[in-house]
């Protein structure tokens, strides 16, 4: 059985103060949550260091939402994946449909991205998905290919054990509409069928592939009872510790 995943992505929210009142808020109700399903909550790049203060690091993974494609030098405003692992970050977000449409990251630089993130020992949260207009248009199955192959099939075995992958299909992010369980299902079992095909089975099968999109109380068992599906990645509703915790405890 892979282990269950729940990661929140607070994206460009909350006050230092309403960043730490929500990290020590999630801290205490995380206690009384399942101790199987791993959490992580990846807050902007300004609160991180006040944030671990008040979690704990040993139940809740500290992430950061993005790193540069650097390792470092003259790249003003950047913060490198090293300076994130120096303040006790244990994973980043790479690739968020966000990050490529707003910021022009491509799958090439969004693999500089990953291979420094695995680099500094930190686990990647590697994100792919398609655009409305892709999936009607048919091109769905393409465009995930090709986020994958581009984004990871580069990295050795070693490696890629170090990638949570997290589908997030464009459409469903922050508009209220999800996947259905089917379509997520669906694009879940081509992903792996993808890492089967270039690193065999074994890690196939032990690789973590998240959901995102929509995610709320109401809908995540039943998109976290599909056979493919090992957690979600999950934006607004991780800015409400009740509605966190029911999504982790689904
Ligand atoms: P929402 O849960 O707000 O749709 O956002 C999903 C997301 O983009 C998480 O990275």
């Amino acid at each position: 059985m892979r282990k269950r995943i729940v990661a929140g992505n607070w994206k460009m929210n909350t006050s230092l103060e309403e960043g730490i009142a929500l990290a020590k808020s999630i801290n205490e109700e995380v206690k009384a949550s399942k101790e199987d399903i791993g959490v992580i909550i990846a807050p902007p790049f300004t609160h991180l260091t006040s944030v671990k203060e008040v979690i704990n690091t040993e139940r809740i993974c500290l992430a950061a939402q993005n790193c540069a494609a650097e390792a470092k030098g003259a790249y003003t405003g950047e913060v490198s994946a090293s300076m994130l692992k120096s303040l006790g970050v244990k994973a980043i977000i790479i690739g968020h449909s966000e990050r490529r449409a707003y910021y022009g990251e491509t799958n090439e630089i969004l693999n500089k991205k990953v291979k420094l993130t695995l680099s500094e020992s930190l686990k990647a949260i590697y994100c792919c998905g398609e655009t409305l207009e892709e999936r009607e248009s048919g091109k769905l199955f393409e465009i995930i290919n090709s986020q994958i192959v581009d984004g990871l099939f580069n990295l050795s075995n070693e490696e890629i054990e170090n990638v949570i992958i997290a589908y997030e299909p464009v459409w469903a992010i922050g508009t209220g509409v999800t996947a259905s369980s089917d379509q997520a299902q669906e694009m879940h079992a081509f992903i792996r069928n993808l890492v089967n095909q270039k690193y065999g089975g074994k890690i196939a099968n032990e690789v973590k592939i998240l959901y995102g999109g929509s995610v709320k109380p109401d809908n995540a068992s039943e998109i976290f009872g599909k056979e493919d599906v090992d957690g979600g990645l999950i934006g607004g509703a991780s800015l409400k510790t009740s509605d966190f915790l029911s999504i982790i405890n689904a």
